[in-house]
């Protein structure tokens, strides 16, 4: 069967803009607003930003495209999807490890995310009550450690999410994402410029843009160049498969350029956003920036707390939290299960089940390791912290440089051009430049500063 006639199993979007917008919705999530503003005050703020946005537009918008276009051509799950296609061009179908692993990368992602949205979902709990009024930052402190040390109510808020994961999968994403997207994306925006105003009155937001945007390279390690590699792969839902799989209900005649660059852009607007309104707020309580995981959770309550309606905007910004963090969730969840479905006929119902069951399992380990299982580390981190590391700083990388290698290297010239079916020939050979070079030498270079070969 010739490439262009094939059909997905699962369905198509219903146009090339709800594609945007499910996969800016799965880009969208707590990367940018958990993740993005912890690490790069883990990393010292402005140089690892700006490194950051380096690898986003130079490694994350090319990749992104080939996943795109990589999905749109083979129509099936990541792995089926890379083995047809290198067949197709007369390649090894060992290529289908690129797309397992990924698939496995995304599976344990979505062990740990489900926690943290979990957080989140016990924030929103939290806020309704009334409980952000009036806070001093030791409050603050005492609260998110009383919800972390307790393994019960971390089990429960992270059963509830992906209990939701796994039945909006099970019912097909077509329906229900693009509604939920349309309307949260924007107002997740609102809430955050809302945010924004208040955070601008702090009297501190010059600090906080300070150290977002004034880059001290001295603070940056390679081991921070390698988290700012790993978040853009992790914030963009590159190399899992989740973009190849959305690509794959993508109608034929859309452009992946259009789509990469808006999708890149949305994200990354939401994660400097989301900065931008932290960092004032921790300069302002004289907090300290560089906490950790725990840092919006530390801020936004006191932020909250102190601003008119402040119940009433905290309860909105967590659950519209949630909905982002779901939006991503549903897309990690994706690529199992058509995996499954596609190689063992399991009916789709099924497969959401036994892909979330297992994920639920696999979690476990994360809610244990903020309690019981704190002190139990390997290589000098815990459950979670391992996971993480595996995943974002080891895992996507490499699925990513092989996904570059493989569209610009391996998969023959003309069938990629007609796969990107790019508006000119210069789009097509700025990414092939882009995929050839840039992205694999990007990736090998930092790998190589890590382990110490190169000194940078
Ligand atoms: N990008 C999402 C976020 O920033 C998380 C996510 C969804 C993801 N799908 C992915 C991360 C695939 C890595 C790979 O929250």
């Amino acid at each position: 069967m010739s490439n262009s006639n094939r059909q997905s199993l699962h369905g198509e979007w219903s146009s090339r803009w709800v594609f945007v917008l499910a996969a800016t919705g799965a880009a969208v999530g707590l990367g940018n607003v958990w993740k993005f503003p912890y690490i790069a005050g883990v990393n010292g703020g402005a140089a690892f930003v700006l490194i950051y946005l380096v690898f986003v537009m130079l490694i994350g918008v090319p990749l992104l495209m080939a996943e795109i276009f990589l999905g749109r051509t083979g129509r099936r799950n990541p792995a089926l999807t890379m083995r047809e296609l290198a067949l197709e061009s007369g390649r090894s179908k060992h290529w289908k490890w690129v797309g397992v692993i990924g698939i496995l990368s995304g599976f344990l992602i979505l062990s740990y995310y489900c926690v943290i949205a979990g957080w989140a979902l016990d924030y929103a709990f939290k806020a309704a009550s009334g409980s952000f009024q009036k806070l001093s930052p030791e409050h603050v402190r005492n609260m998110f450690n009383e919800l972390i040390s307790n393994p019960v109510e971390l089990l429960q808020w992270h059963t509830i999410i992906i209990l939701v994961t796994t039945m909006i999968v099970a019912r097909g994403v077509q329906a229900g994402l693009e509604r939920s997207i349309r309307l949260m994306f924007p107002a997740m925006v609102i809430l955050l410029l809302v945010l924004l105003g208040y955070v601008l009155n702090t009297g501190f937001f010059d600090e906080g843009l300070e150290f977002l945007f004034k880059p001290d390279f001295s603070a940056l390690t390679s081991a921070g160049v390698l988290m700012a590699l790993g978040h853009a792969f992790f914030t963009l839902s590159l190399a899992t498969g989740s973009i190849m799989m959305y690509g794959a209900y993508l109608p034929r005649h859309a452009s992946v350029t259009v789509a990469a660059v808006c999708i890149a852009a949305a994200d990354t607007f939401v994660a400097l956003l989301s900065s931008m309104i932290i960092f004032p707020i921790v300069f302002a309580n004289q907090l300290e920036p560089d906490q950790g995981p725990g840092l919006i959770f530390h801020t936004l309550p006191l932020a909250f707390s102190n601003m008119p309606h402040g119940t009433l905007f905290a309860t909105l910004f967590f659950v519209l939290l949630v909905f982002a963090a779901l939006t991503s969730a549903i897309s990690l969840l994706e690529p199992s299960v058509a995996y499954l479905v596609e190689k063992y006929h399991m009916s789709r119902t099924k497969a959401a089940y036994v892909a979330g069951m297992g994920v639920w399992v696999v979690g476990i380990g994360t809610v244990l390791s903020f309690n019981h299982w704190a002190d139990l580390k390997l290589f000098g981190h815990n459950f979670f912290e391992l996971m993480d590391y595996l995943t974002a700083n080891i895992l996507l990388p490499l699925g990513g440089l092989f996904i570059a290698i493989f569209a610009a290297w391996f998969m023959k010239s003309d069938a990629a051009e007609k796969a990107l079916d790019a508006e000119s020939d210069r789009v097509f050979k700025w990414w092939r430049f882009c995929s050839r070079y840039l992205v694999p030498l990007a990736i090998l270079l930092v790998f190589a500063s890590v382990v110490g070969i190169l000194k940078i």
